[in-house]
């Protein structure tokens, strides 16, 4: 231990100091409970692989009805794997959607789960849903037992694509989005392009504008596929659908492994370009938009922003309004209008809130051309009025 200054007064400082090293594997796969198909199976066995695993499991109430037959076909897979895996008491089937991160009492059941089923650090939590309930799961797994074993089978494009395969997880509280959560990387991530099957065109779509997003940030060849292959995109067409959320998915990986800040300890948030104006939408809509949604019409509004201000060459803008629109989102939200005592817009709000979040200086991504994120440290709010102007121009 290192001594680093002796103070005069008496008083002693010693430096502690020391490094976790995480490291998850991400499965890209179809019907993972084909008992003949090793993910599963390698994932939990991969720390300890002559031990019998006790996994409790929990699926989202949107899935389980698509996926009659999904408990059934878990306990075959785990019966025919016995040896390695055991899935302690029944499956539990919990809120999907926004609820299970609004309402406590979930968070609570699902700990009141793991503990019934006697969970420990060694055990695995299993979750099998979208992003909000993947985020709830999660949180409970991070702090039940100060942690325990977690592995996703994210059942959405955006928890496929995204959310999933990160290392946060979140509850919302006292009004606020995502205010109590941790970083807990996952023990592994599924990808099942199945569980993609059943899914309305509403959340297919809403992934979507998590790759346009970091491809306007990271990968200008991306954007580039993602424009030619609109039509087939919007169609849903699995030959596009697949490659584009593995390569979202992977992107957002290399931020995290790469990024140099994968618990957001800075004032930086690259990887939500677009998401100041989209999460005050999302809450002004009371979830009505969903996040993906909410996206498209944040990533519209700063791209926009970003060719007002100068930073990216006019024309660029009405470049990914097209993408995005022939995708299928709709750019103009009413909760534009919504504004406070002062007659000033709401979403204006989604600034000062999203500085919040981190502290530190206000910190948003724009864009200095397609492919490339720019931070700025402010952001001008008659600038941000054209461009939520230009955004009606575009739906009328
Ligand atoms: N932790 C993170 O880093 C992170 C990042 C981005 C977003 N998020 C969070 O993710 C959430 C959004 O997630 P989402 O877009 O996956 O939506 P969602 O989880 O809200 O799911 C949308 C709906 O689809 C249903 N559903 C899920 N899978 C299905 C399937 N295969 N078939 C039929 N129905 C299905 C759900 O029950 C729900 O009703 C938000 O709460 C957002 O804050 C978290
Ligand atoms: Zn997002």
């Amino acid at each position: 231990m290192l001594e680093v200054q002796a103070a005069t007064s008496g008083s002693r400082e010693y430096e502690q100091s020391f490094e976790v090293r995480y490291d998850y594997p991400v499965y890209f796969t179809r019907d993972v409970f084909d008992p003949h198909n090793p993910c599963l199976m390698t994932a939990l066995a991969r720390r300890e692989p002559d031990k019998r695993h006790r996994v409790a499991v929990f699926v989202d109430d949107g899935v389980a009805p698509a996926y009659p037959t999904l408990e059934e076909r878990m306990v075959r897979y785990a019966e025919r794997h016995a040896g390695s895996i055991q899935i302690v008491d029944r499956v539990v089937v919990v809120p999907g959607g926004e609820a299970i991160k609004h309402r406590h009492d979930c968070v609570e059941q699902i700990l009141k789960d793991l503990s019934s089923r006697h969970i420990d650090r060694q055990s695995y939590s299993l979750a099998i849903g979208g992003g909000a309930m993947l985020d709830a799961v999660g949180f409970a797994s991070a702090i039940f037992h100060r942690g325990v074993r977690h592995v996703r089978l994210p059942t959405t494009v955006l928890a496929q694509d995204d959310s999933g395969v990160g290392v946060k997880n979140a509850i919302n509280a006292f009004g606020v989005k995502n205010l109590l959560g941790t970083f807990a990387p996952p023990f592994a991530v599924i990808n099942d392009t199945a569980f993609l099957d059943a899914l309305p065109a509403r959340d297919k779509r809403g992934g979507m504008a998590e790759a346009v997003k970091v491809a306007l940030i990271r990968d200008a060849e991306f954007f580039a596929w993602i424009e030619r292959e609109v039509g087939a995109l919007a169609r849903f067409e699995p030959n596009v659908m697949d490659p584009m959320i593995s390569r979202c998915a992977r992107l957002h990986m290399r931020q995290i492994m790469h990024g140099g800040d994968p618990f957001e300890q800075g004032s930086a948030r690259p990887l939500d370009f677009g998401h100041w104006a989209a999460h005050k939408l999302e809450s002004l809509t009371r979830h009505e938009l969903r996040h993906g949604e909410a996206v498209a019409i944040g990533i519209a509004l700063d791209t926009r922003y970003s060719v007002l201000a100068g930073l990216l060459p006019p024309g660029e803008d009405t470049r990914v309004a097209n993408v995005l629109t022939r995708l299928g989102f709709v750019l103009w939200n009413d909760a534009f209008d919504f504004r406070n005592d002062r007659r000033r817009r709401r979403v204006l709000e989604g600034l000062a809130e999203f500085q919040e979040h981190l502290g530190g200086e206000l910190t948003i991504t724009l864009l200095a051309a397609i492919g490339r994120g720019v931070e700025v440290h402010h952001i001008d709010p008659d600038l941000v009025e054209q461009s939520i102007r230009w955004l009606r121009t575009l739906t009328k």
